[in-house]
């Protein structure tokens, strides 16, 4: 056999039929078969074993009554059944095109990559098909804070977190993964050094029913994301408090000297810029100082950054106060904690980019 295609399945009776069609027009000539992971709690299985009696491509189905993992737990446990090593994942809704398949094998063929990804934000590509604008927003943002942490295996990945992809079982560590919800492709591509290639498709509408997106999965995405990488964000998180007591050690050791507490303030503020920056690149970014711009236009940049921060922030707190009758120091802390995200994929992507 020459691929395996691997569809989870959540509640999707009425798509099932239409997608075994369009599956077995696309892979016509091709020795495939498709798996069905399902945890529904309709009549999918029944229409999916249906469909299977009918169908000429082989079509497999493995019923879950216990969601391990949700959807990318269905995906696993496709890939482990899987006949084949080069395994296609895609959703069951149609809104990944079945058409693209040949695509995306062809691809893999010629590039001998380990996993090719179809990707919705690349050109020629689009996520259209995200049903409202609130989603499109939370993707982006999310697809640039992803990226943003895992800065060297997601370099040039446009739409790491896509749901459609070619991956080869035996390149990746299946059982070292910790599934958990929507986002799979993520999670392989952030264990382990991968070869990566992207090819454009557009994400069409549903064929029907709803999304099963859900404020619960944007939750499991971000402790994935916390999970998977501890490392990074958390070493510069560590930085940034340590600055912070150094800013006022030395404030107040200035005060004590009999500075004015304006340019004692001033002073401690600089120094810890310096200083985060230091250690920052010896114990952050170290693995990307080599493929980035040079140590001095590193530095400016950072510099620059963290002062613009330092100087946005305090009309930022005067607005927030104004406008929502919130406590200033309620305020500041809000904006420190957006400057601290901002601050660290500003570094991530703009300050050790390639
Ligand atoms: N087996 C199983 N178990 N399948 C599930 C589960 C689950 O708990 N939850 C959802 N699915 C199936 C759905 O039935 C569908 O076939 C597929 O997974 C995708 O679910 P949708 O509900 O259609 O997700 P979406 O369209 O909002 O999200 C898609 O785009 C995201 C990127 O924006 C998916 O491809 C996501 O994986 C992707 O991250
Ligand atoms: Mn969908």
């Amino acid at each position: 056999m020459q691929l395996s295609i691997i569809v989870p399945t959540y509640n999707e009776a009425p798509n099932v039929a239409e997608l075994v069609r369009r599956v077995a027009d696309a892979v016509r000539g091709m020795d495939a078969e498709v798996i069905f992971v399902d945890d529904s709690t309709d009549a999918t299985p029944d229409v999916i074993a249906e469909v299977a009696a009918s169908s000429t491509l082989p079509v497999r189905l493995i019923h879950r009554d216990e969601a391990v993992g949700g959807l990318g737990g269905a995906v696993v446990e496709g890939m482990k059944a899987a006949a084949c090593d080069i395994c296609i994942v895609m959703d069951g809704d149609l809104q990944h095109p079945p058409e693209e398949i040949p695509a995306l094998f062809g691809r893999f063929g010629v590039e001998d990559a380990d996993v090719v990804v179809a990707s919705r934000y690349m050109e020629r590509g689009s996520a259209k098909g995200l049903a409202d604008r609130t989603r499109v927003w939370v993707s982006k943002l999310s697809t640039l804070l992803t990226r943003a942490m895992f800065p060297i295996r997601l370099r040039g990945i446009s739409d790491p977190m896509t749901g459609f992809f070619l991956v080869d079982r035996t390149r990746i560590d299946l059982a070292g993964l910790r599934p958990r919800g929507f986002k799979i492709l993520l999670e392989i591509l952030a264990r382990k050094s991968l070869r990566v290639v992207e090819i454009p498709f557009q994400f069409a509408d549903r064929f029907a029913g709803e999304s099963k997106a859900s404020v619960r999965q944007g939750i499991n995405f971000l402790v994935q994301l916390t999970g998977l990488r501890f490392g990074k964000m958390s070493l510069f998180a560590a930085i940034g408090a340590l600055g912070a007591v150094l800013n006022l050690v030395i404030m107040w050791a200035l005060i004590q000297l009999g500075m004015n507490y304006i340019p004692a303030a001033i002073i401690g503020a600089e120094v810890t810029i310096i200083g985060n920056f230091v250690l920052q690149e010896r114990f952050v970014f170290q693995d990307m100082t080599g493929e980035a711009s040079g140590v001095w236009s590193r530095f400016a940049k950072s510099f620059t950054f963290n002062n613009v921060e330092a100087i946005v922030r305090i009309p930022v707190i005067a607005l927030l106060v104004n406008t929502w009758h919130i406590s200033s120091v309620i305020a500041a802390g809000i904006t420190l904690a957006v400057a601290f995200v901002v601050r660290f994929m500003f570094h991530s992507l703009i300050v050790y980019a390639p």
